[in-house]
């Protein structure tokens, strides 16, 4: 048999693989403290499932349609409404099996050889595989702990080309926690009016998880761009529903029909009870919410404080999404034979930075969404490797 050649070109998300080996060596009886799949530790809310339960009694066992059911698109918009003040016609909004496939289209969209697209790096591995995977160049925008891993607009600018087809970016990040300020996001925005065929995803699948008073800055809040701008989001990491594979998009109306298409071509449509279950996640008491992010607050402050304490680690806070990215380069490890040390010997799993990109060399991403007391666990065992 022969495969197509473009699947050479695919990457996968190591958390998974991680998390597999974390399994097998649970099974020959090491004791393992996970910290590295990114997913909350916490239950969908009650209220949600009962909306999901109720779907079914109530019928809802059919395909609908392909975009999602108008009720949950509306509630999408008067949310979006709510918290950004935009007004985003509901037929622009997309419901999706999750925030992947949103970033798997948008690629496919613009992805073809001689393009370029633009990702941050480290970021979400997914971003790079999938550009790959089409044939365009993925063009890293390196992110720093200097800057607190926040992109600077300017040298993201810098590096557009006459190739150049779209921008991904993503606050709060994924591995690093960090917060692109609005100052910077600000300056993108301005700057881009000088690159008018050059499209934006903006992955905010963290939007509700910031820290230390900081407020989530959405481009959703920028109508200038509201043309070529598509906008990430979802209930897998804010209402602890990982899987039931519910994402929203927001997309440009020119793009509609094309993104419409690939999802008949490629799940035909979401299910029905998980739309229901995000309808009523959306329109219902926001307590869980809060208090699930009040606790990954705490986990935060311990984790950030118990990582400094290290031998040859240092850590910056984490400012969104629950994940700490220590620099780990003075302990004399790489990322790989950090994740591979704690992992066998201190049963610990944690993901290498590189696994986010090559700028991810010398860190780790540690998820806190475990509890504190497993996480001081995991932390200490590490410090007695690393004494
Ligand atoms: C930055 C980022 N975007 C998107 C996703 C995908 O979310 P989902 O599980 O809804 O597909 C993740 C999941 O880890 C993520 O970290």
């Amino acid at each position: 048999m022969k495969l197509a050649q473009s699947l050479e070109r695919l990457g996968t998300e190591s958390a998974f693989t991680v998390l597999a080996e974390a399994k097998k060596l649970e099974a020959k009886g090491h004791p393992m403290i996970h910290l590295g799949l990114g997913q909350p530790d916490f239950k969908t809310p009650k209220h949600v499932v009962e909306a999901a339960k109720k779907a079914l009694d109530d019928g809802h066992h059919g395909y609908v349609m392909s975009n999602g059911i108008p009720e949950c698109r509306q509630a999408v918009t008067r949310w979006i409404k709510k918290r950004y003040d935009a007004d985003v016609d509901f037929e622009r909004i997309l419901i999706m099996p999750g925030g992947k496939p949103t970033m798997f289209f948008a690629v496919l969209l613009f992805g073809e050889k001689d393009a370029e697209i633009m990702y941050p790096n480290p970021g979400f591995p997914i971003y790079e595989s999938v550009i790959n995977y089409t044939g365009a160049t993925p063009v890293p925008i390196a992110l720093k702990e200097e800057n607190g891993f926040a992109f600077d607009a300017e040298s993201v600018l810098s590096q557009i080309t006459k190739r150049t087809r779209l921008i991904i970016i993503n606050s709060p990040a994924n591995p690093t926690g960090g917060v692109t300020p609005k100052s910077e996001v600000d300056k993108l925005v301005i700057g881009l009016k000088d690159y008018p065929n050059v499209a934006i995803l903006s992955d905010e699948i963290y939007s509700q998880m910031l820290y230390n008073g900081r407020k989530h800055v959405s481009l959703l809040q920028y109508p200038e761009i509201r043309d070529r701008l598509i906008v990430l989001d979802g209930w897998s990491k804010t209402y602890a529903m990982t899987g039931w594979r519910m994402g929203y998009a927001v997309w440009p109306d020119q793009m509609v029909d094309q993104v419409t298409r690939l999802c008949i071509n490629d799940h035909s449509c979401v299910n029905a009870a998980a739309q229901y279950a995000g309808l009523a996640a959306l329109t219902g008491p926001k307590e869980p919410v809060l208090k699930m992010v009040s606790e990954f607050d705490t986990r935060r402050k311990v984790i950030v404080s118990a990582l400094n304490e290290l031998k040859g680690v240092s850590c910056i806070d984490s400012a969104g999404a629950f994940y700490a990215f220590p620099n780990i380069s003075g302990t004399g490890l790489s990322s790989s034979q950090a994740q591979d040390l704690f992992l066998d010997q201190a049963g610990v799993a944690t993901i290498a930075g590189t696994s986010f990109g090559t700028f991810g060399e010398g860190y780790l991403r540690f998820s806190y969404a475990n509890s504190k007391e497993n996480i001081l666990r995991a932390i200490e065992r590490i410090d007695k490797i690393l004494t």
